[in-house]
Formats: C-alpha cells, sequence, structure tokens
C-alpha cells in the first residue's frame, strides 16, 4: 500500500518505535497522523513535533472503551482510518514467579488490544473496501524473550492473532503485517540485565525499525523483519525444533551463568 495521503492511528506512540513511526508516515506523505498513547503529554510533544500533519489522542489500549473512542475519534476528525497500528506493549520480567497481576497486565497490554482495536476498526475497513492492520509483535513472537515469560508467550499470541486475521479478512481487502524486531534501541531494551543485552547484538534504532515498517508497508509483507536474521532463527527453529531448544538452552546458560538463576 502505498502511504500517500493516508489516515494513520499509532498506539503507544508517546515514544519509542510507535513515535518513530509517525515520523516517518508524516514523512513519506500521510495525510494525518494520528499520536497515541496513555500519556497525553507524551503524545503531544510527538504531534508536536511533527506538525500540521499529527493530532494527538490519549488512549490506554488496555480499555476497550478507550480503543473505540480513539477509532470514533478519528473518523469523525479525519473520515476514515487507512492504517491502524497496534503498537503499543510492555514487559514484565520474570518467569514462574511472575505473579497473575503481572500476566493479566501483559494479556491486556500485548494482546486484548489488538483485538480490540481489529473489532473496532475492521468493520469501517470493510466498508471502505479497503485498511491495513499493523501489529508491533517483536521477534520474541516467533522465538522467544528467555527473560520473560509473559512478554514470549503474550507476543507469540500476537503474531497468532495477526495471522488469523490476515487470513480471514485478506480477501476482504484489509492487510495484515506482524512486525517482529529484535532489539531496538528504546526505553523497553534495559542494558543493565546481561540476559536483555544479547539483544544489543543486533540491535538497530526506532528511526530504522519505522523505516523498514514502512518498506514493509509498500510492499504488503505479512512478516515484517527489521533485522534479516530473525527469518534465519527462525527457519533454524520450524527445521529442527528439538535442537533449536538445545541452542537455547545453551544460551540460557551462559546468559544467567554468573546470576546464580537455577
Ligand atoms: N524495544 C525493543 O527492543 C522491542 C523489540 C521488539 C518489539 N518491541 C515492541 O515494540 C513496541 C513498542 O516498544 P518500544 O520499544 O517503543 O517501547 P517503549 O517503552 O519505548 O514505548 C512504549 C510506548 O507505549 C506506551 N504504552 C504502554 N502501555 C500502554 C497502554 N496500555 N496504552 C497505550 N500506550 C501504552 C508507553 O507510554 C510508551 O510511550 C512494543 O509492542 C514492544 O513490545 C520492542
Amino acid at each position: 500500500m502505498e502511504v500517500q495521503d493516508r489516515v494513520v492511528v499509532v498506539t503507544g506512540a508517546g515514544r519509542g518505535i510507535g513515535a518513530a513511526m509517525c515520523r516517518a508516515f508524516a514523512a513519506a506523505g500521510c495525510r494525518s497522523v494520528v499520536v497515541s498513547d496513555r500519556h497525553e503529554d507524551a503524545a503531544l510533544a510527538v504531534a508536536q513535533a511533527i506538525g500540521s500533519q499529527a493530532v494527538a489522542n490519549r488512549c490506554d489500549v488496555a480499555i476497550e472503551s478507550d480503543v473505540q473512542q480513539l477509532i470514533s475519534d478519528t473518523i469523525a476528525q479525519f473520515g476514515r482510518v487507512d492504517i491502524f497500528c497496534s503498537n503499543a506493549g510492555i514487559t514484565v520480567k520474570g518467569g514462574l514467579e511472575s505473579c497473575n497481576a503481572d500476566w493479566q497486565k501483559m494479556w491486556d497490554v500485548n494482546v486484548m488490544s489488538r483485538l480490540f482495536a481489529a473489532r473496532a476498526v475492521v468493520p469501517y475497513m470493510q466498508d471502505q473496501g479497503e485498511g491495513y492492520l499493523i501489529h508491533t509483535a517483536s521477534a520474541a513472537g516467533l522465538l522467544m524473550e528467555i527473560g520473560s515469560a509473559s512478554y514470549s508467550v503474550t507476543k507469540h499470541a500476537d503474531v497468532a492473532m495477526a495471522e488469523w486475521l490476515a487470513v480471514c479478512y485478506g480477501r476482504a481487502g484489509i492487510r495484515v503485517s506482524v512486525v517482529c524486531p529484535l532489539g531496538v534501541e528504546t526505553d523497553m531494551l534495559d542494558d543493565s540485565d546481561p540476559i536483555h543485552r544479547y539483544l544489543h547484538l543486533h540491535s538497530i534504532t526506532a528511526d530504522d525499525a519505522a523505516r523498514s515498517i514502512l518498506d514493509g508497508i509498500q510492499k504488503e509483507e505479512f512478516l515484517i523483519l527489521p533485522q534479516a536474521q530473525v527469518a534465519e532463527f527462525f527457519a533454524m527453529k520450524t527445521d529442527n525444533y528439538d535442537r533449536w531448544i538445545r541452542g537455547f538452552q545453551r544460551l540460557r546458560q551462559k546468559l544467567t551463568r554468573d546470576q546464580n538463576i537455577v
């Protein structure tokens, strides 16, 4: 899809990858960019820096009525939604010891938000005859994040949601892409944590990630991989699952050796 003159919404756009996506959409000639975030001031700062193409909108994506309001505000203001980017996401470190409240929060922000968005916007896109859903998942959705069980599980769920939407709505003119980056240099990437730090091996800037996302949209690729190595790692997993599990066991052992983690 060409992005010129399109109306675009990006969630979690107050900083990081979402903010970079908004800047890239505006620079590529989108008519209107809705910069949405749970933190209104952050969204406003990004929108003001972009200029007259952008507006800010406060929305907590874990609350269905907020997501519905974001979409109805956009339709009321601009008459349509061409591209909806479900980008907002969070992480909580930890494994079996993570509390149920943290698992629920991860589920709501990383997965239910994508359902709320699709449920609200797909009917409008069907009436328009076309539309584009972008899900920022993660390489953890194809592989795993060793330091966070809930991130690994919810990002896999996001990839599954995107696959399901592509299969069920692709022939109705709704394009879907899922973005699966490795490390991106944002506040989410914790440099002090050795398990997180290995992601820096292949890390890129948020602006690099945004450029790759725009390129993927223009090519209408389902799987957008800002780091091409992810395709190789994913092929190794599907080629021989047991060898891949053993490889990740060795990697985890290496990363946790100095931390007394069992
Ligand atoms: N940074 C990485 O290394 C990396 C790698 C792969 C995937 N991702 C994914 O990319 C997306 C963006 O991550 P980022 O690195 O830019 O993170 P970030 O923490 O820099 O920014 C996330 C933004 O989302 C907003 N947000 C959080 N919860 C929200 C909610 N409930 N409702 C609305 N907004 C909310 C925050 O206020 C913040 O502005 C996430 O889905 C993340 O999982 C990040």
